[in-house]
């Protein structure tokens, strides 16, 4: 049958019809919204590169985290930026460091929210790299010991997921060997599986200082041209025990989330980056695009290509959003 009997337009006549046969639904239960905690006591400065996203001191972010809660976001990612950097980025696996500080107020405050902490050594380090560096590079397995030591420390704090970022190899072992020796079984793995060296995570690196000094991440993050190497590199943190695995960014990098969503039974996690939410942030500022519209849209896609969770700034833009749907 085709044409005039077969109308694909038919179905396409209202908004209830539309959302009947919608193939895909965003949903704010499956957002995670990344925070940034600062030293100090009531600082709340936004990030000027991504409006609506703050520097936030351990009290304020509290008070952020509630509202968080308050929207139905299950999740926050908690980044850290200490009051001091080293060689060995010290402040990352510091008892009392400012990440371990932030979960803790938290979780004490009783707030029903899901804490992830990134596991990564570059805000931490003064170089700016993930790792330990030594002749100019980064040091693979000297660097796991202390990635395992920073899960560690944040498990014990209370978070739920810990997010290790750095793409070291064999990061994903060390962290739940190191994890199971303390006890902590129930602490999960979100592991930043497929994580490229992308031009992206630009606002980022201002917001969290963790620029790299010298160089660039291009000799342990992904080349952009390669999807099967992201395929081997979710496949290697699933056997090493990741729980949850991400791709990011996710706006370029649609094609491997949806491959990686027909090669593997795990949940899929994307990364909407700093530079996907800065750019509409900026055209929808200059009158250019339509802000809403387009977040939508984009994290839709993400969505319609298989992740079954979005990390992202508009988190809490979206949460109102749905709640006054058209
Ligand atoms: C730390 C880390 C980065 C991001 C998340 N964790 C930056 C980087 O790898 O340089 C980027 C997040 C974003 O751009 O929103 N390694």
């Amino acid at each position: 049958m085709a044409f005039p009997t077969v109308r694909a337009r038919r179905l396409r006549t209202s908004g209830l019809l539309r959302g009947l046969v919608a193939e895909t639904q965003l949903s704010v239960a499956d957002l995670v919204y990344p925070l940034f905690v600062v030293p100090g006591t009531g600082v709340r400065e936004e990030i000027e590169s991504m409006p609506g996203n703050f520097h936030l001191s351990v009290d304020a972010l509290v008070e952020e985290a509630k509202r968080v809660s308050e929207l139905g976001i299950p999740a926050v990612l908690l980044f850290g930026i200490p009051e001091a950097k080293d060689e060995v980025g010290s402040g990352a696996y510091a008892p009392d460091g400012i990440v371990q500080r932030a979960v803790r107020a938290i979780k004490t405050a009783g707030i029903s929210l899901l804490v992830v902490c990134d596991v990564c050594l570059c805000e931490y380090t003064s170089h700016g790299h993930c790792g330990i560096v030594r002749d100019g590079t980064v040091e693979n397995d000297a660097t796991l010991e202390l990635l395992a030591k920073t899960a560690v420390s944040q498990a014990a704090a209370g978070a739920d997921i810990v997010a290790p970022s750095d793409m070291m190899d064999g990061r994903v072992a060390a962290l739940r060997s190191a994890l199971d020796a303390e006890g902590k079984h129930e602490v999960a793995i979100m592991s930043y599986a497929a994580k490229y060296a992308s031009a992206f995570y630009g606002p980022f690196r201002e917001a969290a200082d963790s620029t790299p000094q010298f160089g660039d991440r291009r000799a342990y993050q992904m080349d952009p041209s390669n999807v099967r190497e992201a395929l081997k590199e979710i496949e290697l943190d699933v056997e090493e025990g990741a729980d949850i695995v991400m791709i990011k960014p996710a706006l370029a990098y649609l094609d491997v989330i949806a491959k990686a969503r027909e090669a593997f039974n795990v949940p899929l996690a994307c990364y909407n980056v700093s530079g996907e939410y800065a750019m509409v942030k900026a055209a929808a500022r200059a009158g250019w695009v339509e802000e809403r519209r387009i977040a939508l849209e984009m994290l839709t896609a993400m969505k319609r290509a298989g992740a079954d969770i979005i990390i992202t700034y508009f988190a809490k833009d979206v949460s109102d959003w749905l709640s006054c749907r058209e």
